[in-house]
């Protein structure tokens, strides 16, 4: 007897569980609940990773004119440094005359490996974050990448990682690194990524 009312309270369970998803109401707004959510965590790992692009350590590399800039103000580079031909410098001053593989901290000349100016099709300067986004994602502009080349550039390659190394200047002064530490970063890249790579409107 004990037995039949639990199979009868199990079954009613069921059905009731059931007309419960197929209600088109119910699940609709189980679904919309969860794109809320997904829409709402891709916006803050979006918020994230601008912090990042938008921050000088980048920028100053990706300037919309000849000439790459330096420093916290972002002032053109000494020396009437020039863009050149193929972004590493006209031949009299080439970037690697003075740019190593790593910082040198004693001269204040900060290096990482193809140390070179971004090329004018993915200038940064003067774009707000959305048009940032934009461009990136634009292969037009970005170099022929797709989407996972993007992400894997944001998130391994050197002259992006060298952001958190970033040594100390001439004047002896620790250079400021971007606003977001760097596992933070790269967890809102792969997020933001995985999400649909939305950018949103402003
Ligand atoms: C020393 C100069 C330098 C610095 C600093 C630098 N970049 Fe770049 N960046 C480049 C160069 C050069 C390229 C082109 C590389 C290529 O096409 O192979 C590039 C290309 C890129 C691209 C490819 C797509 C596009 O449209 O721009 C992304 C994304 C990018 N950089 C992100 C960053 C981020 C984020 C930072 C800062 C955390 C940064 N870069 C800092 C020089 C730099
Ligand atoms: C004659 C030596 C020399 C040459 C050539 C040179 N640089 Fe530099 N660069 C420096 C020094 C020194 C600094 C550090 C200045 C400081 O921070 O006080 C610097 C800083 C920078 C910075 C600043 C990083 C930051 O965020 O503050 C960028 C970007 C840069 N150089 C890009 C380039 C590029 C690209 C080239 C080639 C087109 C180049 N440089 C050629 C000596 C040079």
């Amino acid at each position: 007897m004990k037995n039949k009312l639990t199979a009868f309270i199990t079954l009613l369970f069921f059905v009731f569980a059931m007309i419960g998803f197929q209600n088109p109401i119910a699940s609709n707004s189980i679904d919309n609940n969860i794109e809320q959510t997904t829409e709402k965590a891709s916006e803050e790992a979006f918020d994230k990773m601008m912090q990042v692009l938008t921050h000088k350590r980048c920028v100053n590399c990706h300037p919309s004119g000849d000439r790459p800039r330096q420093g916290e103000d972002s002032h053109y580079h000494n020396f009437d440094v020039q863009r050149g031909t193929d972004n590493h410098g006209v031949v009299a001053l080439r970037c690697e005359t003075c740019h190593q593989h790593e910082n040198n901290d004693f001269s204040g000349v900060p290096g990482a490996p193809e140390w070179s100016l971004a090329p004018l099709s993915m200038a940064w300067e003067g774009l707000n974050r959305v048009e940032i986004a934009k461009s990136m994602l634009n292969p037009a502009n970005n170099g022929g990448r797709d989407l996972e080349h993007i992400v894997e550039h944001l998130t391994e390659h050197e002259l992006v990682m060298w952001a958190w190394n970033p040594g100390i200047d001439a004047d002896g002064n620790p250079r400021e690194k971007p606003p977001v530490p760097k596992d933070e970063y790269i967890k809102a890249v792969k997020e933001w990524a995985e999400a649909g790579a939305h950018i949103p409107e402003e």
